[in-house]
């Protein structure tokens, strides 16, 4: 029997499962570490909590026969070593807004154009690049100290293997990948005037790029997005994926690297040798984590979510607006703010509740509309990560995307496509596509109930427009 081993370096905590050819899991561990806002806008990590909490999960697994590993992780952060491998500062993360200034300078430097055609997608605030460039412009010593830059997950790769490699999934949300060809731009460090030798070297996703110290493989793996549709099988035109982790993507496979013109949609390699576009936003399972967190009394989500169900669509005219750490895709907003919108005397905590999970909802019909403009169509809807778990949310989703939704049998999207990858990478399956038809699995099947939510979200829509001026600038 064959093991393969899945790691996911996520932003609440990490995943790691032991699955065999069959997609069966065999064994599971995860761990949680903190999350550090130093300033409003801010959002950074450890990478030593990253690397202590898979330890930690690697030794409740306990498994000597392993295969092959994969690597993922949340996409775009910034692992910042020095000439001897040391983390030179805290990692700086997807869902940091500080760089604002440095997408403006990418931009003047390059030409708006030119980076668009070579990334594919504007210059975005939670991206690699601009935080290596605020860096320089905000701390030069720890930028004179730089020798290596690593994504999340590589850096986790690297504590396993001594090898500092990344994949071309994660690369192309650094911001400087030429995602129509795969490869680093040398052309826009050149312009940049960034030392190309602190890139590590880009591979193909299921491509062995590194072994353990006792010689097990360990293949590229993915951004956690690109691993996470692998896991769900969203690896071939008319499958899309939506994954509710603390972020909340919309993805689906496309046929060529094809820049979205209105900017708002991402456009990246796919894991599996083509390509992807996705819509993301900041705060999905992070918003209702932080609901819970500060508004909740000790509540469970399921708590949250039974109270929630009772009240009717579109609680009693109360709107919530997701933006709690500004929004990426659709707006491109780092200074968009959340609200609750319209709340009364007649309003409970249930109605709170309700609002919460309508408003984080519409955030995922924003990315939604974003691929149906594409051109994106699917018979069903694969839903993946943490929130998967909650059959109230999974219907709320099938009666906004008016199209039927479906839970899976491993709903850990990315430490599964991060395994699926690995069998791949050493042979066990002839591609990507076969892999996930032999693995992916469906559990459960939510058709739409007919709830029309229409002037709901023109409501959400409209309270954003009305409230985007609220900011720290
Ligand atoms: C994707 C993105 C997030 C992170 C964290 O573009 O920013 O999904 O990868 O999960």
């Amino acid at each position: 029997m064959a093991k393969l081993l899945g790691i996911d370096v996520g932003t609440s905590g990490c995943k790691v499962l032991l699955i065999d050819e069959f997609g069966t899991v065999l064994k599971q561990a995860s761990a949680e570490y903190p999350l550090s806002v130093p300033q409003p806008l801010w959002s950074e990590q450890n990478p030593e909590d990253w690397w202590a909490g898979v330890q930690k999960c690697l030794a409740e697994i306990n498994e000597p026969d392993i295969d092959a590993i994969g690597v993922a992780g949340q996409m775009h952060g910034s692992v910042f070593l020095d000439d001897k491998d040391e983390v030179i500062r805290p990692a700086i993360l997807w869902n940091d807004q500080r760089t604002s200034e440095e997408c403006r300078e990418i931009d003047e430097t390059i030409g708006a154009e030119r980076v668009r055609q070579i990334t594919c997608n504007p210059p975005l605030t939670g991206f690699q690049l601009p935080k290596l460039l605020w860096l320089r412009n905000n701390e030069l010593s720890n930028y004179q100290r730089l020798r290596t830059i690593l994504l999340p997950k590589d850096y986790i790769r690297f504590k396993l293997t001594g090898i500092k490699a990344t994949e071309v999934s994660d690369a192309s949300g650094t911001g400087i990948f030429d995602v129509p060809n795969r490869r680093w731009s040398t052309e826009m460090m050149a312009a940049l005037e960034i030392d190309p030798s602190i890139f590590p070297p880009c591979f193909e996703s299921h491509e062995a790029s590194s072994k353990t110290a006792s010689g097990i493989p360990v293949v590229g793996g993915g951004g956690d997005q690109a691993a996470a549709a692998v896991g769900t099988g969203a690896v071939k035109n008319g499958v899309i994926s939506v994954s509710l982790g603390t972020s909340g993507v919309v993805f689906t496979a496309i046929d060529g690297p094809q820049y979205d013109i209105a900017g708002a949609a991402h456009t990246f390699c796919h894991a599996n040798g083509g390509w992807h576009a996705m819509g993301v936003m900041l705060s999905c399972g992070g918003a209702l984590r932080w609901y819970r967190d500060t508004l909740c009394a000790g509540m469970t989500y399921d708590e949250i979510a039974a109270e929630a169900e009772f009240i009717e669509p579109g609680a009693g005219g109360l709107t919530f607006l997701p933006y709690l750490t500004g929004e990426r895709c659709p707006h491109n907003d780092p200074f968009a703010r959340a609200a609750f919108g319209g709340l009364t005397l007649g309003h409970t905590h249930a109605h709170l509740s309700r609002a919460v999970f309508e408003g984080v909802s519409f955030g995922l019909l924003d990315g939604m509309n974003l691929l149906r403009g594409l051109g994106a169509k699917a018979d069903e809807i694969r839903i993946t990560s943490g929130g998967a778990k909650s059959r109230f949310w999974v219907q709320l989703l099938a009666d906004l995307f008016q199209t039927p939704c479906v839970t899976l049998a491993c709903d850990e999207g990315p430490a599964y496509g991060a395994a699926i990858l690995a069998g791949v990478g050493i042979g066990l399956w002839g591609s990507v596509s076969e892999a996930c038809e032999q693995t992916v699995k469906i559990r459960a099947r939510f058709e739409p109930s007919g709830t029309d939510y229409s002037s709901k979200y023109e409501r959400y829509t409209k309270l954003y427009s009305q409230t985007s001026g609220w900011n720290a600038r």
